[in-house]
C-alpha cells in the first residue's frame, strides 16, 4: 500500500491551525500529529507551506448542452483543470430534459463522465419538468445518492419550472431528506427586458447586464425562500450576486428559516464595468451578469457574517468562437464563465492576503461547508483520520500570474488575464495520490470516481 508523509505543514481546517504531519496509508489519512515517522513512506516536507482539504466545487457545468452548444470543457479537461488550482471534487448538474425522465439524463451524464474524470465528481439533478412520473423518481435518484435537486426559475421553454412545479418538488424531496437548490432569477421579468432591448436595437453584451437588474435576483431570491419556508425543505440559493438578494437571505432568518448561499468567485472579484468594453464584454456574459461594487462588498462581508457558506464557479466554459454566436445580439452568446482552475487560488490572493477572511475560513467556503451541505462530510472537506487524503499543499508567499496560455481549462481566454496573484497551490493530492506536482499532472483520466452523496450535515 503506498504511504504518504507530509511532515512540518501548517495544517488548515475550518476549526483547527496548527503544524503537525500529516501520514496517509492507501487512499486516507491515517495519523495526524507531530514527529511522526513511517518506514518507506515518501516524504513531502511542508515546512513554510499551508495544508488544506481539496477544495469542493459544487458548482460546475462540465459538456453542458446549453444555448445551441456544449460547453466546452469535458469531464477529463475540466476535472483535470480543477486539480491544478486544488479543487478535487466537483459537483455537476444533470439536466433533465422536458418530457423525459430524470433516470434517462442521469444515464447521459454519467456516459460522458465514467472513465473520463480525472478528479472525483458527484452529480445534482437539474428538475427541469416535474410531473408525476418525476415526482417517483426523486426517492430513486437520492438512492443513487443524488441527493439535491435544482430548479431554474429562469430560462423559460428550456429549463425553467413555475412555483406550482416548485411547490410539488419541494414537497417530494422534503420527504426524502434532500435539498433544493435555485438559479433564483425571475425568467419572465429577464425575457421582458431582452424583448424590449432587442426591439430597441441595443444589442452589445452591456444589455445582457441591463436586462437582468438586482430586483430580478432579489425578487426570486424571496420567492423560493418563501416556498421553501411553506414546504419546510431546506434550501439552497447558487450563485447569488448581489446585495437584494442577499437580504432576502437575511429576512428569513427573523423567521428562524435558514437559506444557504453560494456565491461564485467572479462575484467577489469581478464588476459590471467589464459590460463597457464592448469587444470583450462576451467573456463576462453570465447568468446573472456580474454586479457593483456595493454587492462585492456585501458578499464579503456576507461571508464573515455565516449568510454566504460557499463560494462556487459555476464554471461554464465557452471557447471564443462559440462566444462569437452572439456577437450582433448579446441574447444569443452562450452564458457561462471560465472559473474552475483559479477558484482557491484568487479566493487565497483576494480574500486571506488581503485580510478579508482567515484562512479558517477559506476552508469552510471553499471545501469544508459544501462538504457538509450535500452529504460528503466528513469523507471529505475536512482533515481527519479515516477521511480521504484529498489535500493541497500552498505556498503562501508565492507570486504567480494567471494567462490562457498556461491554464489547463478547455478554454482559449482567460477572465483573469494577467492577474498577479500571491499563494500558489504547488502539490496536490487526492485519495492518497498526488494528482498534481510542480505544475504536472500525476493521475490519468479515470482516476476520478462517481460520489455517492448523503443527506445534509450543515
Ligand atoms: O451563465 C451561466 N451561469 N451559465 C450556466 C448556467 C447557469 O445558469 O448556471
Ligand atoms: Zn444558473
Ligand atoms: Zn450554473
Amino acid at each position: 500500500m503506498n504511504s504518504i508523509l507530509l511532515k512540518n505543514g501548517r495544517v488548515v481546517t475550518a476549526d483547527s491551525d496548527a503544524v503537525c504531519d500529516i501520514l496517509i496509508e492507501g487512499e486516507t489519512i491515517v495519523s495526524i500529529g507531530r514527529n511522526l515517522s513511517a518506514e518507506g513512506a515518501q516524504v513531502i516536507d511542508c515546512t513554510g507551506k499551508l495544508i488544506m482539504p481539496g477544495g469542493i466545487d459544487p458548482h460546475v457545468h462540465l459538456e453542458m448542452p446549453f444555448m445551441g452548444t456544449f460547453s466546452s470543457d469535458t469531464y477529463e479537461t475540466g476535472t483535470r483543470a480543477a486539480l491544478h488550482g486544488g479543487t478535487t471534487t466537483v459537483i455537476d448538474f444533470i439536466l433533465q430534459k422536458q418530457g423525459n425522465s430524470l433516470r434517462s439524463a442521469f444515464e447521459e451524464w454519467s456516459g460522458r463522465a465514467t472513465g473520463n474524470a480525472v478528479g472525483d465528481y458527484s452529480f445534482h439533478m437539474a428538475v427541469t419538468d416535474f410531473n408525476p412520473g418525476t415526482k417517483e423518481e426523486i426517492k430513486d435518484m437520492v438512492a443513487e445518492g443524488i441527493t439535491s435537486f435544482k430548479t431554474f426559475m429562469a430560462y423559460k421553454g428550456a429549463l425553467m419550472i413555475d412555483d406550482a412545479q416548485m411547490v410539488g418538488l419541494m414537497q417530494e424531496v422534503k420527504k426524502h431528506g434532500g435539498l433544493v437548490t435555485a438559479h433564483a432569477t425571475n425568467g419572465d421579468m429577464i425575457d421582458t427586458l431582452i424583448a424590449q432591448h432587442r426591439a430597441q436595437g441595443k444589442l452589445t453584451p452591456l444589455y445582457h447586464y441591463l436586462s437582468q437588474p438586482e430586483v430580478t435576483e432579489a425578487e426570486a431570491s424571496g420567492r423560493f425562500a418563501d416556498i421553501a419556508n411553506y414546504t419546510g425543505v431546506q434550501a439552497y440559493i447558487v450563485h447569488l450576486t448581489c446585495e437584494g438578494a442577499l437580504n432576502q437571505v437575511r429576512r428569513a432568518t427573523e423567521r428562524n428559516q435558514r437559506v444557504l448561499v453560494e456565491t461564485c468567485i467572479q462575484y467577489l472579484v469581478l464588476d459590471a464595468s467589464l459590460y463597457e468594453d464592448e469587444a470583450n464584454g462576451a467573456k463576462y456574459v453570465m447568468s446573472p451578469p456580474l454586479r457593483e461594487k456595493k454587492d462585492q462588498a456585501t458578499l464579503w462581508a456576507g461571508i464573515n457574517q455565516g449568510l454566504v457558506n460557499v463560494v462556487g464557479t459555476d464554471h461554464c466554459p465557452f471557447m471564443w468562437e462559440q462566444k462569437l454566436m452572439g456577437k450582433d445580439d448579446f441574447s444569443k452568446i452562450p452564458n457561462g464563465h471560465p472559473a474552475i482552475e483559479h477558484r482557491l487560488e484568487l479566493l487565497f490572493s483576494e480574500g486571506v492576503n488581503t485580510g478579508r477572511i482567515t484562512p479558517q475560513k477559506f476552508v469552510a467556503v471553499t471545501s469544508t461547508n459544501a462538504a457538509k451541505i450535500f452529504g460528503l462530510f466528513p469523507r471529505k472537506g475536512t482533515i481527519s483520520i479515516g477521511a480521504d487524503a484529498d489535500l493541497l499543499i500552498l505556498d503562501p508567499e508565492k507570486k504567480h500570474t494567471i494567462s490562457a496560455d498556461t491554464h489547463h481549462m478547455n478554454v482559449d481566454y482567460s477572465a483573469y488575464e494577467g492577474w498577479e496573484l500571491t499563494g500558489k497551490i504547488e502539490t496536490v493530492l487526492l485519495r492518497g495520490k498526488v494528482a498534481v506536482d510542480a505544475g504536472e499532472t500525476k493521475i490519468a483520466k479515470g482516476y476520478g470516481q462517481f460520489i455517492k452523496r448523503g443527506k445534509t450535515a450543515f
